[in-house]
């Protein structure tokens, strides 16, 4: 990816870059829908990366490419009118420019294979990659956490999405062999090791709706805390409910405020919370039928990756029961990858 992305920024303006970064994607081991809620997730990041190389711009101007469609766009980043994967970019950049952690523009070529739409959280790979290749062009030494931080409030304040801060952190923060369990209240974070394997089945099913539905959902939680607060005034998370509470939660709530808090109060009732899809669905029956130690969908959900747990001597009869039984349903076989437990950001050379 750091060669793909050289050669495209030497190809596009005629220099090389004078500083790199790459970023894996993720997936989430358990706690969906639990970060924005104040609750714990356990993501693990992926092989998958995105590399960002940058070189200096003149002030106020961010003139990105992309291997993806080699397209040039240049954009004011002060303006609020940056499109596409350029908001996200920009919104790094006003971050960074905010905290006086970047020079004043920047061009940047990007090249990636995690894919987008499916669940691996391809957003903010792009952020947290572009956040530390941007710092290091600025030479401003900014710690994992503040480069989560500024790519975490580059999607959610600038672009929009009203996520919580689980996939900036894991992309920052990953080490090989760990998962990585984050409190999402207080940010706290603790190493896990992992050594399972995954499977990463993905159902090519693409929602574009998964951001408006991802805001939506965050808002229904926001409800439901409000009603609940005239129960514990002192509730701030929708995640710190008394899970022994739950018959007086679900009194308190209407529908369909009352299944998003109990899903996000009591874990085991994930998978009542209406962000799958029959595709993920059937992954996941035909990979427990098989044998798998654990499945579900990853990220937001509607859509996207699922996820297969599986020891090693039973993973070519799971992955042939998953083909059949996805093309049996719907007439072609899903892509199938392995993934381990990888790390997190890291600095590239730049050649
Ligand atoms: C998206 C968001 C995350 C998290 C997941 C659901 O990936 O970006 O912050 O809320 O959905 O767990």
């Amino acid at each position: 990816m750091r060669v793909k992305a050289s050669a495209l920024f030497r190809s596009t303006f005629g220099v090389a870059p004078a500083a790199a970064a790459s970023a894996p994607g993720r997936v989430n081991l358990i706690g969906e829908h639990t970060d924005y809620n104040g609750g714990p997730v356990l993501p693990v990041a992926l092989g998958a990366r995105t590399t960002v190389v940058a070189g200096p711009a003149d002030s106020g101007l961010l003139e990105i490419v992309s291997t993806r469609d080699g397209q040039l766009a240049r954009l004011d980043y002060r303006e609020n009118r940056a499109a596409g994967w350029g908001a996200y970019v920009a919104g790094v950049m006003r971050e960074l420019v905010a905290a006086g952690a970047a020079a004043g523009g920047a061009r940047i070529a990007v090249a990636s294979d995690v894919p987008i739409g499916a669940g691996l959280s391809s957003s903010a790979a792009l952020t947290v990659a572009t956040a530390k290749a941007l710092a290091t062009l600025a030479r401003v030494p900014l710690s994992a956490r503040q480069i989560a931080g500024i790519a975490f409030r580059a999607e959610h304040d600038h672009v929009g999405v009203r996520c919580g801060i689980m996939d900036q952190t894991i992309a920052a923060l990953a080490t090989p062999g760990h998962a990585l369990l984050i409190e999402c209240a207080s940010a706290e974070t603790r190493q896990i090791p992992f050594r399972g394997r995954l499977l990463l089945v993905d159902t090519g099913v693409r929602h574009e709706l998964a951001r408006g539905a991802l805001n939506e959902r965050r808002a229904e939680c926001e409800a439901a805390v409000a009603r609940l607060k005239l129960e514990l005034p002192e509730l701030m998370w929708l995640a710190a409910w008394p899970a022994a509470w739950l018959a007086r939660l679900k009194r308190a709530l209407p529908e369909p405020l009352r299944s998003r808090a109990v899903h996000v109060v009591g874990e085991t009732a994930r998978t009542r919370f209406e962000c799958s899809a029959p595709e993920l669905d059937l992954v996941v029956a035909a990979a427990k039928r098989a044998g798998a130690l654990g499945a579900r969908l990853s990220g937001a959900g509607w859509g996207g990756t699922a996820l297969v747990l599986v020891d090693r001597k039973r993973e070519a009869r799971i992955t042939a029961a998953i083909r059949r039984a996805f093309h049996r349903a719907y007439g072609r076989e899903p892509p199938i990858t392995v993934a381990r437990a990888s790390v997190g950001m890291r600095r590239e050379p730049v050649r």
